[in-house]
């Protein structure tokens, strides 16, 4: 065997496959999310107690943004399944300084008003931070790996732009089953938007009933949206979009906006070019169909 036949031999044989390749990263990356916050105990007389290495550090270009092919996933997860997922038992348990290392939700009194619900790569995120940036801005997303992804994506724009006016530090993501457990994350007439954009189609028949629009999920999204509050709808799939605007028409909670409406609304505008599905779908020169609905008083409030 020649030299170059035996190192080739070599790398062949000792070179991880593709798969560990992808676990090697996010370990690292993973070992990166643990140091870069950082929360201590409360202390008396200060401000915020919370410090992360990236507050320490000279921003740097260092910390790259991560890299999509790392953190594949099927592309769909089941609903239904009994994922090993963290929840609080109520809103009022929920530890948010871990999401928001960098505001001190307790003393500010600030609470999450916008959601993102099954977020995907966190498109809509980071165009709607610096847009509303006095606002509190959460991704909830089921797929574990896609998730890990769109924190490390904040970590790293965090890091970038550590000595900027704006940080990213008023978005963040959890991973969460919003079909499960919205009503333990979010207390009633918390959420000022709800954003729906490109939810899986489940285009079978029988699998209709995993469809983030149904009616009783829509009670629950009135639950934790305030009067006044807006659902924010769009799909590529026209099927879809019938389905969610049969099943908020019918709904006594929900009154839809006009096209006029939505033609002035700043978020129609960035939700229809910011998320990945959402590009995909201008690649592919595909049709968009948008829907907004308002969240109507409770009759008992209207008496
Ligand atoms: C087609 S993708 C769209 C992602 C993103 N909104 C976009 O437009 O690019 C739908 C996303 O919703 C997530 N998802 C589906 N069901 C969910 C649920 N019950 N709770 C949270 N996320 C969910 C999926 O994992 C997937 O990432």
């Amino acid at each position: 065997m020649s030299e170059e036949e035996a190192k080739r031999e070599q790398q062949h044989t000792t070179a991880p496959p593709v798969s560990s390749k992808r676990k090697i990263y996010r370990d690292a990356k993973e070992q990166s999310r643990k140091k870069q916050v950082r929360i201590e105990p409360p202390q008396q007389d200060t401000p915020s107690s919370i410090t992360t290495t990236a507050s320490l550090e000279q921003p740097s270009d260092e910390v790259k943004l991560p890299q999509k092919r790392f953190y594949r996933q099927r592309a769909h997860s089941n609903p239904f399944s009994d994922h090993a997922l963290d929840y609080p038992r109520s809103p009022q348990l929920m530890d948010w300084s871990q999401i928001y290392p960098h505001i001190n939700t307790a003393t500010n009194n600030k609470q999450v008003e916008i959601a993102d619900i099954g977020c995907g790569f966190g498109g809509l995120l980071i165009d709607l931070g610096p847009a509303f940036s006095e606002t509190l801005i959460l991704g909830m997303e089921i797929r574990v790996q896609v998730t890990q992804y769109v924190e490390d994506r904040i970590l790293a724009l965090r890091h970038q732009h550590a000595e900027n006016a704006y940080k990213y530090d008023n978005i963040g993501v959890i991973r969460g089953n919003a079909m499960k457990f919205l009503p333990n994350f979010f207390a009633r007439g918390q959420l000022r938007k709800i954003f729906f954009c490109f939810p899986d189609p489940h285009f079978k028949q029988r699998k209709h009933k995993a469809r983030i629009v149904t009616n009783t999920l829509l009670s629950e999204y009135a639950f934790v949206l305030r009067e006044g509050g807006v659902i924010y709808t769009i799909t590529d799939v026209e099927d879809l979009h019938e389905w969610m605007v049969k099943h908020l028409d019918e709904h006594p909670l929900f009154e839809r906006l006009s096209k006029e409406w939505e033609d002035q609304d700043e978020c129609v505008k960035i939700m229809y070019n910011s998320t990945e599905e959402g590009q995909k779908v201008t690649r592919n020169k595909g049709s968009k169909w948008v829907a907004c609905y308002k969240r109507l008083p409770n009759p008992e409030d209207c008496e």
